[in-house]
């Protein structure tokens, strides 16, 4: 056993102060995330006078009782398109993994109270990340479908990457991965494809409405009067046109069904089962409110962290005396074995050869690795140019992408330049990736990004022959660091996708259990593929 020794001095003054600004940041986060929630229920009258469920709520019922969902994607388009303040963030659809009848899914629902379920482009991008997470994690979709298709308003930009994500929908067909489609409501064309390429279709007795053409758009095309019923009703589609296997006679009729569909699938009885016995770490989590500095640019001892993440604080440390910068080791997390790099500081060339090592290590005998970042890039100098840091860090990031175990990255503090992708950022395609509040994301630290610009136009001013403009350089400079500093936050990462969602510190553990569970099972699970996937003749 190599139990970590926490040398923090919980309730100093430094730690109080980090504690209050945290959980400040994390309520202004938590404030954002709640504008759409509100949004959405104040359609709760409109809803309720259609006879319909709200779609959270949808979300709510569908999922076992009492059992862990974890949300993805939560705040994408933050800031963008159509949304000013978070709530019209989310793209337009909530999704997350949760259980439904015992069964590990992914659960999408249109979010129809806000632009009538339409998909904005981050909606578009959002679904092709949520379409890559099932297939890499073989978990049967569950869509509670409400949507007027692409929202028109950027109907240029979903235009190609909405059929992408058509084409995913076959492919998990074939792959043998079930999706299950509840037409809650309105289901125009590109609305129409989703529930249409699904596995198993319910429609919902006279709010159904799936056509390529509703009534309006049909007389203005071809000039032919129908209802809407006719076009596209539950009980057409059940009985004539045969795109329904389900008839329900209401919302939560249609939520039932779907979870007995699940519940035949013949899919739980094939999960791993995985060790349920393992100790709490020394040390609580809610300390780590008090260790982790607002400010990015202050150090954060990791080990500090691994003892509060990991069973029984137990961490068996990998060359801990060559280079104290990059820290490898394995441990445990929910009784499961894991292999963990972080950093303290930047990535050295011993630091990235290293990491490689470990990550070969992890290899031969398949244990999933956790990235935790908090790193300022790797070391610039005429040491590190001559000692080779070009080539140790490539072959780094060579390891990370080409390595074929899981990988779950936390962003915890600044993630800078190379340095992200050596730690498994989004480029790199971990199995998922979750940030911290407070943590930055960036080519490079702003202030730094502004003195490269500054230096470069003064020197291009120079060889002009001018006399360098003092005013214009500090402009140039601050403007520079000023907008990288914005786009390097937490926020506008998540809102960019560049990570599965923003998680409060404190809820790191039971999100890594329940995510390397999800991988675990996932590895285990065979798939039974065919050739087209099914067909609905
Ligand atoms: N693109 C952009 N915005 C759309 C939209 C679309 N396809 N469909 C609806 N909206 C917007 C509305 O303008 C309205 O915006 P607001 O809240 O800022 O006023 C909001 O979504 C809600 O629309 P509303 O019609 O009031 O809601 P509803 O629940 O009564 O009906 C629909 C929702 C989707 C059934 C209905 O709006 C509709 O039929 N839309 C057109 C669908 C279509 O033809 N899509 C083709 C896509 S290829």
């Amino acid at each position: 056993m190599s139990v970590l020794q926490s040398e923090i001095a919980v309730g100093s003054e430094q730690f109080e102060q980090n504690k209050s600004a945290l959980l400040t940041q994390i309520a202004e986060i938590r404030a954002i995330q709640n504008k759409s929630i509100e949004k959405s229920y104040a359609a709760k009258p409109k809803f309720d006078k259609r006879g319909k469920i709200l779609p959270h709520e949808r979300v709510r019922l569908i999922l076992d009782a009492d059992s862990p969902f974890v949300e993805l994607c939560g705040l994408v388009g933050y800031g963008m398109h159509d949304d000013k303040d978070g709530s019209d963030a989310g793209g337009g659809i909530l999704a997350g993994i949760g259980f439904v009848s015992g069964v590990r899914c992914l659960v999408t629902a249109s979010n129809s109270a806000i632009k009538g379920g339409t998909i904005s482009p981050m909606g578009v991008r959002k679904t092709l990340r949520i379409q890559e997470i099932a297939m890499k994690q073989k978990l049967p979709v569950v869509a509670l479908t409400e949507s007027g298709g692409a929202n028109l308003t950027y109907a240029a930009e979903v235009f190609t990457d909405g059929g992408k994500t058509f084409a995913n929908q076959a492919r998990m067909s074939a792959m043998g991965i079930p999706q299950i489609s509840v037409v809650h409501g309105n289901a125009t064309a590109g609305g129409a494809y989703q529930p249409g390429l699904s596995d198993y279709v319910i429609s919902v007795r006279k709010k159904t409405e799936m056509f390529l053409a509703g009534p309006p758009l049909l007389l203005a095309a071809t000039g032919e009067v129908a209802s809407a019923e006719e076009l596209g009703g539950a009980e057409m589609h059940a009985q004539v046109a045969g795109t329904a296997e389900y008839l329900a006679e209401n919302d939560a009729d249609g939520l039932r069904i779907a979870r007995e569909v699940l519940e035949h699938l013949n899919w739980k009885e094939q999960t791993h089962s995985l060790n349920e016995s393992y100790k709490e770490p020394r040390y609580a989590i809610e300390e780590l409110l008090g260790i982790i500095p607002t400010d990015p640019k202050q150090p954060l001892e990791m080990k500090e962290i691994i003892a509060r993440l990991v069973d029984d604080s137990d961490f068996l440390e990998f060359k801990q005396e060559y280079d104290s910068h990059t820290v490898c080791g394995w441990s445990k997390i929910g009784g499961l074995n894991v292999g963990i790099i972080t950093n303290n500081g930047p990535i050295t060339t011993q630091g990235a050869a290293k990491a490689a090592q470990f990550i070969h290590l992890c290899e031969q005998t398949q244990r999933p690795l956790l990235f935790l970042h908090n790193t300022t890039g790797f070391m610039v100098g005429t040491d590190a140019e001559q000692n080779g840091i070009i080539k140790h860090g490539s072959k780094l990031i060579q390891a990370v992408t080409n390595c074929t175990v899981p990988k779950i990255s936390i962003v915890a503090h600044g993630s800078y330049g190379a340095g992200n992708y050596a730690m498994c950022g989004r480029p790199l395609d971990p199995d998922f990736i979750f940030a911290w509040p407070n943590s930055h994301v960036a080519v490079m630290g702003s202030a730094q990004a502004g003195k490269v610009l500054r230096i470069v136009a003064e020197e291009k001013q120079k060889a002009a022959g001018m006399e360098p403009n003092a005013q214009m350089l500090d402009f140039l400079e601050q403007s520079t660091a000023v907008k990288l500093e914005q786009q390097s936050t937490a926020l506008f990462n998540t809102a960019m996708l560049h990570d599965d969602g923003i998680i409060d510190p404190r809820d790191t553990r039971k999100v890594l259990i329940f995510l390397f569970k999800t991988i675990y099972e996932s590895r285990a699970r065979q798939l039974n593929a065919s050739k087209f996937g099914v067909s609905r003749f």
